[in-house]
């Protein structure tokens, strides 16, 4: 597959009209070509596939999925698998309203209607929203399928007290930072109301749309939502067991091993991180997060149960064959291990991470500085969220335009540009 440079992959403002004239008619003519076959042309040499359920490969694969994006629990790295599946299969990918940011107007409770309109009707939903059942059955065709990921939550809360230390006001409250001092009395800074309030105390049964005021003493509330929760997720992954997790999202989906490929995005450096090593810390962060710390436990409960179903040994050398089609797919597309990087030293703009202060390192990729330039697919890879959603917007809002108005071929200038990347591309 050829490759134009990442410099004019990376310069629309540039582009002229002719360009992009050009661009689209190459795009409408080969597109149609590509596309249907694209599913199955595989970018990569095919993974020898190991499965532990061999009739899985005689099942349609799944093609509706909602992913409820949970806040810091490797969430990021699960939505960029997902919008590589959806771009390889030509699904549409349901994008926040410009007016939402690349969320869907998150803390707010999800509605339909902050959806943008080129991006309907959807198959995937994968950026964060707060959870809202009856919305996302009215915007979801009836086959989706619905997932999600927790996290321990004593690394969760270390998480997000140092991603959100200078966003979250309970937190920018504390002197100096100290996590120590915010446990010792965490109402002293924490205002159940305020903005942001919900980064700071059971993020995870918030973002599923429960009350994370909730008094934890009700023995009624955590298990009627806890059941909620499972009547409609058919599967709740965890980020401590990140591969097994995935080799049972594709056994749910039936996907191949090569859908399910992957390199961690959205990760602190090991410095930004705080080490929690104290038992007593440990024991003040699931208290004050009591309703995540039972939560996380229940469904880590019956993770285990299902691994246990599918067979841990079987699942174990699933994870062996994903680890090492992971590792050969790094290879091929940076020439060794892909080289993480501050966000500062990182050349290519679209590929850096946001970072949420000065104080927190999130590192993400850079590209090698030489040799032919990179596969597409590639490059998908390692794009960062806001950049990755807002190049799917560009390309989904072209499609969609064009469907919805077949006689003109080319939207109004200024009012949409094309994708960043030429998007269909042939030899
Ligand atoms: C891809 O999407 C476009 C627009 O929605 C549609 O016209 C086309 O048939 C799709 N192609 C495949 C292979 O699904
Ligand atoms: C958002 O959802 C929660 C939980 O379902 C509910 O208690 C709350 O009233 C909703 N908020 C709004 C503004 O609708
Ligand atoms: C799902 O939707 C399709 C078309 O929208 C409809 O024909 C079908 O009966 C629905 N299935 C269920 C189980 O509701
Ligand atoms: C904050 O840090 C400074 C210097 O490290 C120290 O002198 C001060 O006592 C600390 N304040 C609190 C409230 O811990
Ligand atoms: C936490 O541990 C990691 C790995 O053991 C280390 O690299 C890092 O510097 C530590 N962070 C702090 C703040 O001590
Ligand atoms: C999850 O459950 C397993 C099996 O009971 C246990 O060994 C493990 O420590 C638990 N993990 C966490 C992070 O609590």
């Amino acid at each position: 597959m050829a490759c134009a440079p990442l410099s004019l992959l990376y310069s629309p403002k540039t582009m002229s009209r002719k360009k992009a004239l050009l661009l689209l008619l190459l795009a409408f003519s080969t597109g149609t070509l590509l596309l249907r076959q694209s599913a199955h042309l595989g970018w990569f040499p095919k993974s020898p596939s190991f499965s532990c359920a061999p009739l899985l490969s005689l099942r349609p694969k799944h093609t509706a999925v909602a992913f409820l994006k949970t806040h810091k629990t490797a969430s990021t790295t699960v939505q960029n698998i997902l919008f590589r599946f959806a771009e390889r299969h030509n699904l549409t990918v349901a994008l926040p309203h410009h007016a939402c940011d690349h969320q869907f107007c998150y803390p707010r409770n999800f509605s339909a209607r902050f959806v943008h309109p080129y991006t309907l009707p959807p198959r995937f939903i994968a950026s964060h929203l707060r959870f809202n059942r009856e919305e996302l059955h009215r915007l979801m065709p009836n086959d989706t399928i619905y997932v999600t990921i927790l996290r321990e939550p004593v690394t969760m809360f270390e998480s997000l007290f140092s991603y959100y230390n200078q966003y979250c006001p309970t937190f920018k409250r504390v002197p100096n930072g100290s996590m120590e001092a915010f446990l010792d009395n965490p109402h002293r800074y924490y205002r159940p109301h305020e903005k942001f309030a919900m980064y700071a105390r059971n993020t995870l049964v918030y973002d599923l749309g429960g009350d994370p005021e909730h008094s934890p003493g009700d023995p009624m509330y955590l298990p009627e939502f806890i059941h909620q929760v499972e009547s409609i997720f058919s599967l709740v992954m965890l980020a401590e067991y990140f591969d097994e997790s995935l080799v049972l999202l594709r056994h749910l989906l039936a996907w191949d091993l090569d859908d399910i490929l992957y390199v961690k995005l959205n990760m602190r450096s090991p410095e930004s991180k705080l080490n929690i090593t104290s038992a007593r810390l440990a024991a003040q962060i699931r208290t004050w997060n009591a309703l995540d710390a039972r939560l996380y436990d229940h469904f880590n409960a019956t993770f285990w149960r299902k691994l246990n179903e599918v067979g841990r040994d079987c699942v174990q050398k699933e994870v062996h064959a994903l680890q090492r089609a992971c590792e050969r797919l790094a290879h091929r597309c940076f020439r060794g291990q892909p080289q993480l990087r501050p966000a500062i030293q990182i050349k290519n703009k679209e590929l850096r991470p946001w970072q949420p202060s000065a104080k927190v390192d999130i590192v993400g990729y850079d590209l090698p500085g030489s040799g032919p330039p990179l596969d597409e697919q590639c490059l998908k890879l390692v794009m960062p969220e806001v950049q990755y959603s807002r190049y799917l917007l560009r390309k989904q809002s072209l499609r969609n335009r064009r469907r919805a108005a077949p006689h003109r071929p080319l939207p109004p200038r200024g009012l949409l540009r094309p994708p960043r990347h030429p998007v269909p591309k042939v030899a």
